[in-house]
């Protein structure tokens, strides 16, 4: 199962909610689930995935580098990711990601215990979140693959460049948090007028902005609705002069940042 460009993120969903609304989205077709060790959820999915064909998915998990101990990297890294097809059930990840840089921290040898477990079977792809250019580039230099790289990204940050470094060397872009946890759709009006324009909403502007530019992405919603209208991007295109409009929105703002990341590296 190859990553779909639309993908359910789970942020803040537990319990039986998170259970019931993963089954959900499964039903109508999502394929692409994205979790992480700091969301909690991952028994929960777990539920939600049980007796599903298990190549019909791509499950992506994350893991800080603060459970990473320097003096047994290989360990620690294979103990975080067994807990995690522990607790999801399931044998393998389909995308393991760290959470976040730390360029404290030694990346060479993190990213090599990393395509260990792509070696033995435990992950297909390992990738990062939240990385720079500049982050990339260290690893690129020397000599790592990285499958995805996880960020923000959506009209308010339209990262450009690192877009165009990712599609030059190959590496997949995920959009996290495409609508701001709700807000962007609240604060710009534009993406409802051309929405009327296509018969969409401007959650699907936003979506299809993005898709269109090849990135992936991984809105959350608790709503059934909200799950299959955020699906139903497939069926059109937004011309030439709307997407150049909704580039034209960018603002270099962040709706995700935090006391230890390292954006301006
Ligand atoms: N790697 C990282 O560091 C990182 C950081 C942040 C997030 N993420 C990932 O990215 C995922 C998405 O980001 P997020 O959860 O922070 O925020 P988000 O997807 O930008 O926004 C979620 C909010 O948008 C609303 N929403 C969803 N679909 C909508 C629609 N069609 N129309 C109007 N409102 C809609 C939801 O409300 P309803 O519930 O009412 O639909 C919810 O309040 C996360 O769940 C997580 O998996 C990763």
């Amino acid at each position: 199962m190859e990553m779909a460009l639309l993908g359910l993120g789970t942020y803040e969903l537990q319990g039986k909610e998170c259970t019931e609304l993963v089954k959900k989205a499964l039903n109508l077709g999502y394929t692409h689930i994205d979790t992480a060790h700091a969301y909690e959820n991952h028994r929960d999915i777990a539920k939600a995935i049980a007796g599903k064909d298990r190549s019909s998915l791509f499950i992506t998990s994350k893991f800080f580098l603060d459970f990473v101990d320097d003096s047994k990297i290989d360990k620690s890294i294979e103990e975080s990711c067994d807990l995690a097809l522990k607790e999801l059930k399931t044998n393998y990840l389909d995308l393991y990601l760290i959470h976040w840089p730390n360029r404290n921290r030694p990346l060479e040898e993190i990213l090599k215990s990393m395509q260990k477990l792509v070696a033995n079977g435990k992950i297909r792809h390992a990738g990062v979140s939240n990385y720079t250019i500049h982050h990339l580039q260290d690893a690129l230099d020397v000599g790592l693959k990285i499958y995805a790289n996880q960020v923000e990204f959506h009209p308010y940050l339209n990262q450009e460049d690192l877009l165009q470094f990712c599609n030059e060397n190959g590496i997949k872009l995920i959009a996290y948090r495409p609508f701001g946890k709700g807000d962007l759709l609240k604060e710009e009006p534009k993406f409802n007028a051309i929405g009327k324009k296509y018969n969409k909403t401007g959650g699907q502007i936003v979506l299809r902005w993005l898709v269109q530019k090849g990135i992936a992405v991984i809105p959350k919603t608790t709503s059934i609705s909200h799950l299959k209208e955020n699906m139903a991007i497939f069926d059109f295109e937004l011309k030439h002069e709307d997407m150049k409009l909704i580039d034209s929105l960018n603002k270099n703002k962040r709706y995700c940042d935090t006391e230890w990341s390292e954006f301006n590296y």
